[in-house]
């Protein structure tokens, strides 16, 4: 079933961050759980391995409501070391997909509109908008010192490519959020990886060499703090395993996978998404499912191979409990919903009753 979505695509970005979040999140009813917290995520106890991942938490009152409803994993939006614009509006939009978005089918490309039905899939397009770090260092150290036991919040980030800039001057922007997050008492991080690189047209993620020494950077900066990277769908079995290589023995978790991109265009034929470079753009929610799934089974046996220790964060199609379970049964040890939960603010509850928690 849909709900009213705790992000609203009908209205602005900025009247979202505003005035939400809607429906259930803004209720104030606060869902507890008894006992004590069971599952480990990183040396910190949570009721559950279930949470929301980078976005649709824009600020401090979105993340208390994700808190609030159960979701026992919040991360807070990434952000970046200056203040960064959105997309136009609008930045959600529903997609028609039959079944599974394969690559092949992303590369004909998809009608989109704003009938949001069940199986639900979206395209999102904001371009990871930041405030200036004066705002979400106040705003997230806030949301930190309200946190509950047996929950906990995440900070997510990523380096800035700037024009004219160098590739050591977008290696330390990563370098500098990193410390902002440290500064205000960020207990685990997220980088994001499936991102632009500097001075290529390609995901960072798919740049193995600068990912490793990103990580390894970021690593430096914050000591034992925890570090997650979130990493994109790779089509390359060779490339990422090397990137789970490199990478995964620097990092403390890897999340995946961010979206799948493809042409959206309206009914008419007309790009569904006004600007330039928003033709294609990334799907989300229950067409993608199939590609996170893999994406995990893959990460768990390079795992085993290389006898690495990082946590596995399973992300994309989860829209159900049984979703929940496929991403566990698979290899997951942290589940995590956006479009699903946007549109099912109860989607924690459900899984907790699944779990007996
Ligand atoms: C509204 C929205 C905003 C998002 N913004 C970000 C972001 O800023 N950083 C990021 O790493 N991923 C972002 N994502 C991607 C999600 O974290 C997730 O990887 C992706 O949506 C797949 O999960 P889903 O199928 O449950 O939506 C966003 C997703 C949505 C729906």
């Amino acid at each position: 079933m849909l709900y009213e979505p705790f992000y609203n695509p009908e209205i602005s970005y900025d009247h979202n961050f505003e005035k939400g979040p809607f429906g259930a999140f803004a209720d104030g009813e606060v869902a507890t759980d008894e006992g004590e917290p069971q599952y480990d995520f990183f040396g910190y106890k949570v009721y559950s391995p279930f949470g929301i991942p980078a976005g649709p938490l824009i600020n401090g009152k979105f993340v208390q409501g994700a808190l609030d409803k159960g979701f026992d994993i919040a991360t807070y939006k990434t952000v970046r070391s200056s203040e960064y614009p959105c997309h136009p509006h609008p930045n959600v939009l529903s997609v028609n997909v039959e079944g599974d978005l394969t690559l092949e089918i992303a590369d004909k490309g998809l009608i989109a509109d704003n009938n949001y039905h069940e199986p639900l899939s979206i395209t999102n397009s904001f371009g990871v908008p930041s405030q200036a770090p004066t705002f979400w260092q106040a705003d997230l150290k806030n949301i930190l010192a309200n946190v509950r036991k047996g929950q906990i919040v995440i900070g997510a980030f990523q380096g800035t490519k700037k024009e004219g800039g160098s590739v050591e001057e977008y290696i330390n922007d990563y370098i500098i959020c990193a410390r902002m997050l440290k500064e205000i008492g960020v207990k685990v991080m997220e980088v994001n990886f499936s991102c632009p690189n500097e001075g290529t047209n390609n995901l960072l993620c798919f740049d193995v060499e600068r990912s490793s020494l990103i990580a390894q950077a970021i690593k430096s900066e914050i000591g034992n703090t925890p570090l997650i990277v979130k990493v994109a769908y790779y089509k390359d079995e060779q490339m990422f395993r090397n990137f789970v290589k490199e990478v995964g023995s620097i990092v403390d978790g890897i999340s995946t996978i961010n979206t799948i991109a493809a042409e959206v265009r309206d009914i008419k034929g007309n790009q569904a998404l006004p600007g330039e470079g928003r033709l294609r753009s990334g799907v989300c929610g229950h067409s993608i499912k199939w590609a996170g799934l893999e994406m995990v089974k893959r990460l768990s046996d390079l795992r085993a191979e290389f006898g690495y220790k990082f946590t596995i964060i399973g992300v994309g199609g989860v829209t159900t409990p049984s979703d929940y379970l496929e991403y566990r049964n698979i290899g997951a040890d942290v589940v995590m919903s956006a479009t699903g939960a946007m549109w099912n603010p109860h989607l924690a509850k459900e899984v907790k009753k699944l779990l007996k928690i």
